[in-house]
Formats: structure tokens, sequence, C-alpha cells
């Protein structure tokens, strides 16, 4: 992505400062349509409409900040990425993005499996009804208890990080007279970030058994000798945010090379490839991500390309996306609370959330847009950080974005695209409440998971 500092628009510096931003938009009062869930409009009024309803409303009624997550928009992602991949594919929605019992079921419905990757992913899970049978186990360090539980509840698959956990899961497994499916995590030396994937030296980070010298193989060779264990097929997961394919393709070359390799030797064919998710969303209007079907089209022609290569049966596919289903359907709503113009430099925009509630801005230098909601401004352009209210200079939640010069304490601003890694990643930094994730669908609105309150802070505090 290149963005780069523009000639025109911000009030309050005569010189830019650096930054990632692009030219003030033409129109701020345009909701682009790419990083806003689908039915998000403005009303004749100029007030920002979600699901039908005004956000002055919802503000009033749940409180800022707050996620808004749109069911429709939702429900019509999950659908197409199961459409996308038919029925000789599965879609496991990667819960880490953010899970909940709402979610879970409208996972159901929509006919898409699960993946989990804790104790309490997988409990959220099995109480809202998902079939154990279409869950699957991540992690690179899954504890005894956890193991044990995904086991006795009958997970479709867990899958395997290392070496220790083979031999681990091998013996719960046998301990209950079971034989658990499980898949092998590899670090295929492929690592995909946005629009780039560089293909070396990714064996270094702590996911997944590395296919170079050999240790995938040896992985493969221990798995299929433990009677606890049906090795059903290898799992490569090769980034976040990715929009370029080409890193998939040398991810399943050297997949399908490992298959090979396995059937050479042990006459066996797996029937299972999963890669993963990862594929990207767009945050700003520089973000061109790709559809569910060209993903899906992309990936069984790579997949099938390989095997007929390596003359084998094309295994099933699954694929984990969870940004790419949840990112785009929610945002982030917030309340105005002081503008601090620093002369020369930029105007700092305070909310009344932050770092607690989207850490992604200061973990990974996260790009994010944001707009006026609760009215329209023909206010020229003002270069704008919106930061949160935390003790921290790094709290920052949209680092170069531009809003209405005449924005004002109680304004509403909305962070688009906060449906991944928000919710499920919030903390309680100083103390913060969590905020609550409401879902709107067709006029009406329902709290999902609730706001925390300081009475759930102080009944974990039981010094
Ligand atoms: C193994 C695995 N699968 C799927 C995902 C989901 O990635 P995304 O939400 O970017 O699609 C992740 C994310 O970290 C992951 O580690």
């Amino acid at each position: 992505m290149s963005r780069s500092a523009h000639p025109a628009g911000p009030r309050h510096a005569d010189v830019l400062p650096e930054g990632h931003y692009t030219a003030p938009p033409a129109d701020l009062n345009a909701l682009d349509p790419k990083v806003w869930a689908h039915t998000v409009t403005r009303d004749q009024n100029g007030v920002v409409n979600v699901g039908g309803i005004e956000v002055t409303r919802l503000a009033e009624e749940f409180g800022t900040p707050a996620y808004f997550l749109d069911e429709a928009d939702f429900r019509s992602r999950a659908r197409a990425w199961r459409t996308a991949f038919g029925h000789d594919a599965d879609v496991f929605y990667a819960g880490k993005a953010f899970l909940s019992r709402a979610v879970v079921r409208w996972l159901h419905e929509e006919g898409l499996n699960l993946d989990v990757c804790s104790g309490g992913e997988l409990a959220t899970a099995l109480s809202a009804g998902m079939p154990a049978d279409r869950i699957a186990f991540h992690g690179n360090n899954k504890s005894e208890t956890e193991i044990r539980t995904a086991i006795e509840a009958g997970v479709g698959r867990i899958v395997l990080d290392s070496f220790q956990e083979i031999v681990r899961v091998a013996h719960i497994a046998q301990s209950l007279g079971k034989r658990q499916r499980v898949q092998i995590r590899v670090t295929v030396g492929v690592e995909a970030h946005t629009h780039e994937f560089i293909a070396t030296a990714h064996e270094d980070q702590k996911f997944g058994i590395p296919l170079a010298g050999g240790q995938a193989a040896e992985a493969v060779r221990r798995a299929l000798q433990l009677d606890g264990l049906e090795l059903i097929g290898i799992h490569s997961h090769i980034g976040s945010q990715i929009f370029d394919m080409s890193g998939f393709e040398v991810a399943a070359h050297r997949v399908v090379g490992l298959l090979k390799a396995i059937r050479d030797e042990h006459g066996v064919e797996l029937p299972e490839i999963d890669l993963g998710g990862g594929l990207g969303i767009a945050y700003t209007s520089d973000d061109d991500p790709r559809e569910p079907h060209e993903i899906a089209k992309a990936l069984s022609e790579i997949v099938t390309r390989e095997c007929e290569a390596a003359k084998l049966r094309t295994p099933r596919i699954s694929v984990e996306p969870g940004r790419a289903i949840v990112g785009p359907t929610a945002f982030t709503l917030y309340e105005v609370g002081t503008i601090k113009p620093l002369d020369g430099l930029r105007t700092y925009v305070s909310v009344d959330g932050g770092m607690s509630d989207n850490i992604r801005t200061a973990l990974y230098d996260a790009e994010y847009s944001v707009a006026l909601v609760s009215r329209t401004s023909d206010a020229e352009p003002m270069l704008v950080r919106v930061v949160g209210k935390h003790c921290e200079s790094g709290d920052i939640v949209v680092k170069d974005a531009f809003l209405p010069s005449d924005l004002a304490a109680g304004d509403l601003i909305a962070v688009p695209a906060t449906g991944a890694y928000c919710r499920s990643m919030a903390s309680n930094y100083n103390h913060a409440l969590r905020p609550p994730v409401v879902a709107v669908n067709d006029g009406g609105a329902r709290v999902i998971v609730r706001r925390e309150t300081e009475e759930d802070l102080l009944r974990l505090d039981v010094g």
C-alpha cells in the first residue's frame, strides 16, 4: 500500500507531518461501502443508520463505546464463503476473530464449521449448540484438560502443533478409548501479510512444525504409528490480511509436496488439506479484498494443479477465514470527548474508548478509517489522530484520518471494520469496562455480549 503525505487540506498544519494518509476524501460525509457493513447508510437527516436504526438512538440505548454488528451482513458473508466453497470443501470460521453464542448459532444455521483455540472458545461453541464434529481445535500449547475436554466432546479434529502434542493427544485419546482425528500443522517457509509474501526463513515462529529439515515428515511418521490418532491431513496457515494469492500458491505446492512424500514413504494418501485463514479485508478505501468465490476458485485450482502434477488424488480442502467474515460487519461507536489541535502537527481527537477496545493499531500499526456519524458537516477536512483515554501515548485508534474541522465534543464518530480482533482482544487496561457487542438487524437491536460493569471487575478482585 503506498500512502504518502498530501499537500491539501489539514487545518492545523502549515507543514504536513509524517503520516500514513492520502488526500482527504472528496466528500467527508460519504461512506465507502468497501469498509462499512452492508446495511450502513446515512439518512436524510445526515445520521448514519445500521440495520435501519440511527446511531444516535443506538448510542442513547446502549451507550458508547460499543461495537454494533450487522447480523444480516455477517450471515451473508458466512453464506458467501459457504456457497463459494461448495460441498467439496469445508469452511471453518476462526472463532478467535470474534466469538459469542449468537455468532455460533448464526454459523451453525449458515452451515459453517468452527475453529476454536482454547477451552473458553470450545465451551462457548458447545454451549451454543455447535455440533462437536464440526469443530476444529487449534493452539500451540493446549493443556491436558483442554485436550481431554475436546476429545470427550468429540471434536471433529485436533490440529497438532508440536512433537509433544502428538504424543499427548494420542495418550489422552487412547486413555478415553478413542481414536482422534488430527491434522498436523506445518510451517511451509512462507509468511504472507497484506500485499507481500516472503518465502524464506519463516519457520522461526512458535506455530507449527517446519517442513524444513524433514521435521514435518518425522511428525507424520510418529503420528501414523500411534493408535490414538487418525491422521486426516496437513494444515498450513501463512499469515493475515493477505490479498495476494501467491503466498498460498507456494504453501500449497509445499504441502502437496509433503503429501506426495507421505504417499511414497507410507503408501497413504491423506484425504485433507487445510490452508488456514488470513484473507484480507478493507480497513480503508485503499484496500481491495477479493470475493470468496474468487478465493475459492483460486485455491481449488492451485491445489488441483499441484496434485495432478504430483499424481495424487485431490484432497478435500478446508479454509479458516475469521476476519474476512466478521471484520467488515461491525463498527465501533465512540463519543468525542476532547479535541486538541497541535500547531504544525495534527489534531488529537480523544474518544471514550481506545486501546482497551481496539489494540490492533498499537499492536500491529493497523490502519483504520473513521467518520462523523451523528450528523453531516460541510466544514473543511482536518487531519486528525483518533486516540483513546488510556495512560499510554501509543493509545491510538486511528493513526491518520480526516474529520470535519467543526468536530465538537459530544459528536459521535465510528470506526468501521472492527468486527475482528477488537472485542476478542479487548482488555481491562486502566480498569476499562469492555464494551458491549450489539447485533443490529432489520430495525431491531439486541445485546449479544453485554457491557462489563464495575461489579464484574470487583467480583474478580477477591483480595
Ligand atoms: C490457524 C489459524 N487459522 C485461521 C486464522 C484466522 O485468520 P484471519 O482472521 O486473518 O482469517 C488464524 C489467525 O491467526 C490462525 O492462526
